[in-house]
Protein backbone atom coordinates (compact mmCIF):
# COMPACT_ATOMS: atom_id res chain seq x y z
CA UNK A 1 0.00 0.00 0.00
CA UNK A 2 1.43 3.42 -0.91
CA UNK A 3 2.08 6.16 1.60
CA UNK A 4 0.30 9.59 2.26
CA UNK A 5 2.82 12.26 2.81
CA UNK A 6 1.85 15.26 3.92
CA UNK A 7 4.69 17.67 3.23
CA UNK A 8 5.54 21.37 4.07
CA UNK A 9 7.37 23.47 1.75
CA UNK A 10 8.66 26.24 3.31
CA UNK A 11 10.47 28.06 0.76
CA UNK A 12 12.73 30.85 1.79
CA UNK A 13 10.65 31.70 4.64
CA UNK A 14 11.52 31.88 8.58
CA UNK A 15 14.40 32.93 10.54
CA UNK A 16 16.58 30.42 12.88
CA UNK A 17 14.59 30.22 15.53
CA UNK A 18 11.17 30.59 14.12
CA UNK A 19 12.14 27.46 12.00
CA UNK A 20 12.85 25.79 14.84
CA UNK A 21 10.05 26.87 17.07
CA UNK A 22 7.59 25.97 14.22
CA UNK A 23 9.06 21.84 13.77
CA UNK A 24 8.91 21.53 17.32
CA UNK A 25 5.67 22.69 17.49
CA UNK A 26 4.37 20.22 14.76
CA UNK A 27 6.34 17.29 15.64
CA UNK A 28 4.71 17.21 19.44
CA UNK A 29 1.29 18.33 17.76
CA UNK A 30 0.99 14.97 15.17
CA UNK A 31 -1.81 12.95 16.34
CA UNK A 32 -0.84 9.50 17.98
CA UNK A 33 -3.39 8.10 15.98
CA UNK A 34 -2.20 9.13 12.60
CA UNK A 35 -2.12 5.95 9.93
CA UNK A 36 1.00 3.61 10.13
CA UNK A 37 0.84 4.67 6.31
CA UNK A 38 1.11 8.71 6.75
CA UNK A 39 4.43 10.45 6.77
CA UNK A 40 5.29 13.97 7.64
CA UNK A 41 7.96 16.11 5.49
CA UNK A 42 8.89 19.69 6.38
CA UNK A 43 11.28 20.61 3.36
CA UNK A 44 13.33 23.46 4.95
CA UNK A 45 16.13 25.50 3.98
CA UNK A 46 19.16 24.01 3.35
CA UNK A 47 21.03 26.21 6.41
CA UNK A 48 18.47 24.95 8.89
CA UNK A 49 18.10 21.05 7.83
CA UNK A 50 20.73 19.52 10.75
CA UNK A 51 19.42 21.55 13.41
CA UNK A 52 15.59 21.12 12.27
CA UNK A 53 16.37 17.11 11.95
CA UNK A 54 17.51 17.22 15.79
CA UNK A 55 14.08 19.43 16.99
CA UNK A 56 11.93 16.72 15.21
CA UNK A 57 14.32 13.57 16.31
CA UNK A 58 12.87 10.89 18.19
CA UNK A 59 8.95 11.32 16.29
CA UNK A 60 9.61 8.59 13.59
CA UNK A 61 6.39 10.00 11.71
CA UNK A 62 8.61 13.21 10.46
CA UNK A 63 11.58 13.98 8.82
CA UNK A 64 13.46 17.08 7.57
CA UNK A 65 13.67 17.42 3.60
CA UNK A 66 15.83 19.82 1.46
CA UNK A 67 14.35 21.80 -1.02
CA UNK A 68 16.85 21.02 -3.69
CA UNK A 69 19.77 19.31 -4.68
CA UNK A 70 23.11 20.58 -6.76
CA UNK A 71 23.22 18.93 -10.24
CA UNK A 72 26.81 18.19 -10.23
CA UNK A 73 28.43 15.72 -7.34
CA UNK A 74 30.95 17.94 -5.67
CA UNK A 75 33.72 20.94 -6.67
CA UNK A 76 33.86 23.93 -7.56
CA UNK A 77 30.38 25.54 -7.62
CA UNK A 78 30.23 28.26 -5.13
CA UNK A 79 26.92 28.30 -2.82
CA UNK A 80 25.66 24.43 -4.37
CA UNK A 81 24.77 21.70 -2.15
CA UNK A 82 25.05 17.90 -2.79
CA UNK A 83 23.27 15.07 -2.90
CA UNK A 84 26.15 13.87 -1.55
CA UNK A 85 26.42 16.57 1.31
CA UNK A 86 22.71 16.72 2.38
CA UNK A 87 23.37 12.46 2.79
CA UNK A 88 26.15 13.22 4.68
CA UNK A 89 23.72 15.18 7.14
CA UNK A 90 21.28 12.25 7.79
CA UNK A 91 19.16 14.19 5.14
CA UNK A 92 16.71 11.79 3.20
CA UNK A 93 14.47 13.20 1.06
CA UNK A 94 15.28 16.08 -1.52
CA UNK A 95 12.26 18.25 -3.52
CA UNK A 96 13.34 18.46 -6.73
CA UNK A 97 12.06 20.37 -10.21
CA UNK A 98 9.61 22.67 -7.86
CA UNK A 99 7.87 25.15 -10.81
CA UNK A 100 9.93 28.22 -8.50
CA UNK A 101 13.46 26.39 -9.88
CA UNK A 102 11.84 26.23 -13.05
CA UNK A 103 10.79 29.20 -14.00
CA UNK A 104 13.28 31.29 -11.67
CA UNK A 105 16.39 29.37 -11.73
CA UNK A 106 16.35 28.29 -15.65
CA UNK A 107 16.07 24.57 -14.15
CA UNK A 108 15.04 22.07 -17.54
CA UNK A 109 14.12 18.79 -17.62
CA UNK A 110 18.04 18.03 -19.11
CA UNK A 111 19.09 18.98 -15.77
CA UNK A 112 16.61 17.61 -13.47
CA UNK A 113 17.53 14.30 -14.81
CA UNK A 114 20.37 14.74 -13.70
CA UNK A 115 19.38 15.84 -10.28
CA UNK A 116 17.68 12.70 -10.01
CA UNK A 117 20.48 10.50 -11.13
CA UNK A 118 22.70 12.12 -8.32
CA UNK A 119 20.31 12.00 -5.31
CA UNK A 120 19.32 8.40 -5.98
CA UNK A 121 23.03 7.73 -6.06
CA UNK A 122 23.31 9.67 -3.12
CA UNK A 123 20.41 7.96 -1.42
CA UNK A 124 18.42 10.51 -1.17
CA UNK A 125 14.58 10.14 -2.06
CA UNK A 126 13.49 13.15 -4.75
CA UNK A 127 9.85 14.53 -4.57
CA UNK A 128 9.82 15.13 -8.64
CA UNK A 129 7.72 18.08 -8.88
CA UNK A 130 5.75 19.00 -12.68
CA UNK A 131 3.08 21.18 -13.33
CA UNK A 132 1.36 23.38 -15.96
CA UNK A 133 1.18 27.61 -16.42
CA UNK A 134 -1.80 28.47 -16.47
CA UNK A 135 -1.40 29.43 -20.77
CA UNK A 136 -0.88 25.66 -20.97
CA UNK A 137 -4.66 24.83 -18.75
CA UNK A 138 -5.93 27.13 -20.73
CA UNK A 139 -5.21 25.73 -24.30
CA UNK A 140 -5.85 22.16 -22.76
CA UNK A 141 -2.16 21.06 -23.32
CA UNK A 142 -1.74 20.45 -19.74
CA UNK A 143 -1.23 16.27 -19.80
CA UNK A 144 0.95 16.83 -22.70
CA UNK A 145 3.21 18.93 -20.72
CA UNK A 146 2.95 17.07 -17.60
CA UNK A 147 3.67 13.70 -19.13
CA UNK A 148 6.30 15.32 -21.18
CA UNK A 149 8.16 16.49 -17.86
CA UNK A 150 7.81 12.96 -16.47
CA UNK A 151 9.39 11.40 -19.41
CA UNK A 152 12.06 13.12 -20.21
CA UNK A 153 13.31 13.55 -16.28
CA UNK A 154 12.40 10.54 -15.04
CA UNK A 155 12.05 7.87 -17.82
CA UNK A 156 15.57 6.51 -18.22
CA UNK A 157 15.33 5.44 -15.04
CA UNK A 158 15.03 1.38 -14.40
CA UNK A 159 12.17 0.16 -12.27
CA UNK A 160 14.02 -0.46 -9.45
CA UNK A 161 15.29 3.08 -9.06
CA UNK A 162 11.89 5.12 -10.44
CA UNK A 163 10.18 3.02 -7.73
CA UNK A 164 12.13 5.17 -5.21
CA UNK A 165 10.53 8.51 -6.12
CA UNK A 166 7.53 10.57 -5.20
CA UNK A 167 5.87 12.57 -7.52
CA UNK A 168 4.28 16.06 -6.39
CA UNK A 169 1.76 17.49 -9.09
CA UNK A 170 1.67 21.08 -8.76
CA UNK A 171 -0.16 22.82 -11.50
CA UNK A 172 1.41 26.90 -11.56
CA UNK A 173 -1.64 28.32 -11.58
CA UNK A 174 -2.40 27.37 -8.18
CA UNK A 175 0.63 27.90 -6.16
CA UNK A 176 0.53 30.72 -4.07
CA UNK A 177 -2.66 32.12 -5.31
CA UNK A 178 -5.38 31.13 -3.63
CA UNK A 179 -6.67 29.45 -6.40
CA UNK A 180 -7.01 25.43 -5.94
CA UNK A 181 -7.39 22.91 -8.96
CA UNK A 182 -10.90 21.27 -7.71
CA UNK A 183 -10.60 17.67 -6.59
CA UNK A 184 -11.63 16.72 -9.51
CA UNK A 185 -8.67 18.22 -12.16
CA UNK A 186 -6.27 17.33 -9.18
CA UNK A 187 -7.62 13.35 -9.76
CA UNK A 188 -8.10 13.40 -13.20
CA UNK A 189 -3.99 14.35 -13.75
CA UNK A 190 -2.87 12.29 -10.75
CA UNK A 191 -4.70 9.43 -12.69
CA UNK A 192 -3.46 10.42 -15.97
CA UNK A 193 0.22 10.63 -14.25
CA UNK A 194 -0.15 6.85 -12.76
CA UNK A 195 -1.42 5.81 -16.22
CA UNK A 196 1.44 6.87 -17.74
CA UNK A 197 3.97 5.19 -15.33
CA UNK A 198 1.78 1.91 -15.22
CA UNK A 199 2.30 1.90 -19.22
CA UNK A 200 6.27 2.53 -19.01
CA UNK A 201 7.00 -0.01 -15.77
CA UNK A 202 3.86 -1.64 -15.10
CA UNK A 203 0.57 -1.59 -12.89
CA UNK A 204 1.95 -2.92 -9.98
CA UNK A 205 4.73 -0.20 -9.75
CA UNK A 206 2.36 2.45 -10.33
CA UNK A 207 0.29 2.05 -7.67
CA UNK A 208 3.03 2.13 -5.32
CA UNK A 209 3.96 5.36 -5.90
CA UNK A 210 2.81 8.18 -3.73
CA UNK A 211 1.36 11.17 -6.23
CA UNK A 212 0.82 14.42 -3.78
CA UNK A 213 -0.81 17.47 -5.01
CA UNK A 214 0.58 21.42 -4.51
CA UNK A 215 -1.12 24.43 -5.01
CA UNK A 216 -3.29 26.22 -2.05
CA UNK A 217 -3.61 23.16 -0.41
CA UNK A 218 -5.23 24.55 3.21
CA UNK A 219 -7.44 23.29 6.08
CA UNK A 220 -10.45 24.25 4.54
CA UNK A 221 -9.50 22.03 1.06
CA UNK A 222 -7.43 19.25 2.26
CA UNK A 223 -10.09 16.70 3.01
CA UNK A 224 -11.41 17.05 -0.45
CA UNK A 225 -8.62 16.78 -2.46
CA UNK A 226 -7.26 13.96 -0.27
CA UNK A 227 -10.45 11.91 -0.63
CA UNK A 228 -9.78 11.45 -4.28
CA UNK A 229 -8.21 7.85 -5.09
CA UNK A 230 -5.08 9.16 -6.70
CA UNK A 231 -4.81 12.15 -4.47
CA UNK A 232 -1.56 10.45 -1.95
CA UNK A 233 -0.90 13.73 -0.02
CA UNK A 234 -0.29 17.30 -0.77
CA UNK A 235 3.02 19.96 -0.98
CA UNK A 236 2.08 22.57 1.04
CA UNK A 237 3.55 26.06 0.72
CA UNK A 238 1.68 28.88 2.60
CA UNK A 239 -0.12 27.19 4.97
CA UNK A 240 2.55 24.91 5.75
CA UNK A 241 4.03 27.59 8.14
CA UNK A 242 1.30 27.97 10.67
CA UNK A 243 1.49 25.11 13.05
CA UNK A 244 -2.48 24.35 13.92
CA UNK A 245 -3.31 25.10 10.03
CA UNK A 246 -0.81 22.55 8.84
CA UNK A 247 -1.36 20.03 11.74
CA UNK A 248 -4.83 20.12 10.46
CA UNK A 249 -4.01 18.91 7.00
CA UNK A 250 -2.39 16.10 8.52
CA UNK A 251 -5.29 15.32 10.37
CA UNK A 252 -7.11 14.73 7.01
CA UNK A 253 -4.19 12.32 6.30
P1 LIG B 1 1.09 27.17 -1.81
O1 LIG B 1 0.53 26.08 -0.94
O2 LIG B 1 1.51 28.39 -1.04
O3 LIG B 1 0.20 27.46 -2.98
O4 LIG B 1 2.47 26.61 -2.43
C1 LIG B 1 2.45 25.37 -3.04
C2 LIG B 1 3.83 24.98 -3.32
O5 LIG B 1 4.51 25.55 -4.15
C3 LIG B 1 4.40 23.89 -2.51
O6 LIG B 1 5.59 23.44 -3.05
Amino acid sequence: MRKTIIAGNWKMNLSSAAAIELATAIRNGIPGSISPQTEVLLCAPALFLESLAASVAGNSKISIASQNAAAWKEGAYTGEISAFQLASSGIKTTLLGHSERRSLFGETDEVLKTKVDLALEAGIRPVFCCGEPKEVREAGTHEDLVGSQIQNALFHLNAENFSKLVIAYEPVWAIGTGLTASAQQAQDMHAFIRNLIADKYGKELADGISILYGGSMKASNASELLSMPDVDGGLIGGASLVADEFLKIVECA
